[in-house]
C-alpha cells in the first residue's frame, strides 16, 4: 500500500493498494493531477507524479508504504518559486551616474543588497532604491534596483536572493566602459528545474527524494 499525504490537507494526495489506485479518499485539490508509476511500484519505487503544478502545491508531503516485507515512510518538501537573471543598465545624467538592475520575475520577494569592492562593508541602502512590481499573473514580481552616485574605477556587486536562488551581478565601472557579469545559483544542488506553461521557473526541492523498499 502506498499513501501520499500533504500536511494541512484532509484528503489523500494519492493512494495505491492491492495492485491498483484507490481514489475514494483523494482530496479535491489533487483530483486528476497525481499518479504513481504502476510499472515502478513492482520494483519498490513509490514516486508520485504531480501535474499542473500550482503555487499552493508547495508544502510538506508524506509517503507511507506498507508491503509484505515491512513498512516505511518519507517526507518531501516541495517548494515553488520563480527567479530570473537581472539585466544591468546605466543611467547617466549631468550630475551623477546610476546603475539600474532589473529582473523580470522573482517569487517569493527577494532581498536586494548592493556592495562595492572599494568601499568594503559600506551600507548602500541609503543610496539605492529597490521596488517590486507585481507581474500580470499576480504572483511573481519584477525587481528593479537603482544604485545612485556610482563612482568611476569601482566594482559594484548586487545580490538578489530568496529562499530558492541567488543572482549575483558584478559591475565594473571605469572611465571608458562598464563590464558586467551575472550568475544565478540555486540554493540547493538537488533542485531540478522545469518551465511551466506561464514561463515561471519552478523548483522541486526534495529533502528525501524517494523511498525504496525491496
Ligand atoms: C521511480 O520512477 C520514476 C518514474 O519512472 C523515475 O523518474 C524515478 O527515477 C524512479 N526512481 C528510482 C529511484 O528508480
Ligand atoms: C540625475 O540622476 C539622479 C539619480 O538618478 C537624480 O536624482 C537626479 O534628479 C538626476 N538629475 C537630472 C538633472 O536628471
Ligand atoms: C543598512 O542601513 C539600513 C538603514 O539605513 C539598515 O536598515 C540596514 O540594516 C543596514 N544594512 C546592513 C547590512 O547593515
Ligand atoms: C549623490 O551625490 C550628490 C552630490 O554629491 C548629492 O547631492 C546627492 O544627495 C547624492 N544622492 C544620493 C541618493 O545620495
Ligand atoms: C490580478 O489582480 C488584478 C487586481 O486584483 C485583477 O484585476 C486581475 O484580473 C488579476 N489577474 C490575474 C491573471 O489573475
Ligand atoms: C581610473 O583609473 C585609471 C587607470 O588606473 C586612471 O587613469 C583614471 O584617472 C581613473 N579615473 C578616476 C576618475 O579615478
Amino acid at each position: 500500500m502506498i499513501q501520499w499525504l500533504k500536511e494541512g490537507v484532509t484528503g489523500l494526495v494519492r493512494e495505491f493498494k492491492e495492485g491498483k489506485d484507490d481514489l475514494s479518499d483523494q482530496d479535491e485539490m489533487f483530483r486528476g493531477r497525481t499518479a504513481v508509476f504502476v510499472d515502478q511500484v513492482i520494483v519498490g519505487n513509490a514516486s508520485l507524479r504531480l501535474k499542473n503544478v500550482q503555487l499552493t502545491d508547495a508544502g510538506t508531503y508524506k509517503c507511507y508504504i506498507i508491503t509484505s516485507k515491512g513498512k516505511g515512510n518519507a517526507n518531501l518538501e516541495y517548494k515553488t518559486g520563480a527567479f530570473s537573471i537581472p539585466e544591468v543598465n546605466v543611467d547617466c545624467n549631468a550630475t551623477s551616474e546610476s546603475l539600474r538592475r532589473e529582473a523580470p520575475r522573482w517569487f517569493p520577494q527577494p532581498t536586494v543588497v548592493w556592495a562595492s569592492q572599494v568601499d568594503q562593508g559600506a551600507n548602500f541602502s541609503e543610496v539605492s532604491d529597490t521596488s517590486f512590481e507585481l507581474n500580470s499573473e499576480n504572483v511573481t514580481m519584477k525587481v528593479v534596483s537603482v544604485l545612485y552616485n556610482v563612482t568611476i574605477n569601482n566594482t559594484y556587486s548586487c545580490v538578489i536572493e530568496n529562499n530558492l536562488a541567488k543572482a549575483t551581478g558584478d559591475i565594473k565601472v571605469t572611465d571608458s566602459e562598464i563590464k558586467r557579469q551575472s550568475h544565478l545559483q540555486l540554493l540547493n544542488s538537488k533542485a531540478s528545474l522545469c518551465v511551466s506553461s506561464v514561463a515561471i521557473t519552478w523548483v522541486l526541492r526534495p529533502l528525501c527524494p524517494y523511498l525504496m523498499l525491496k
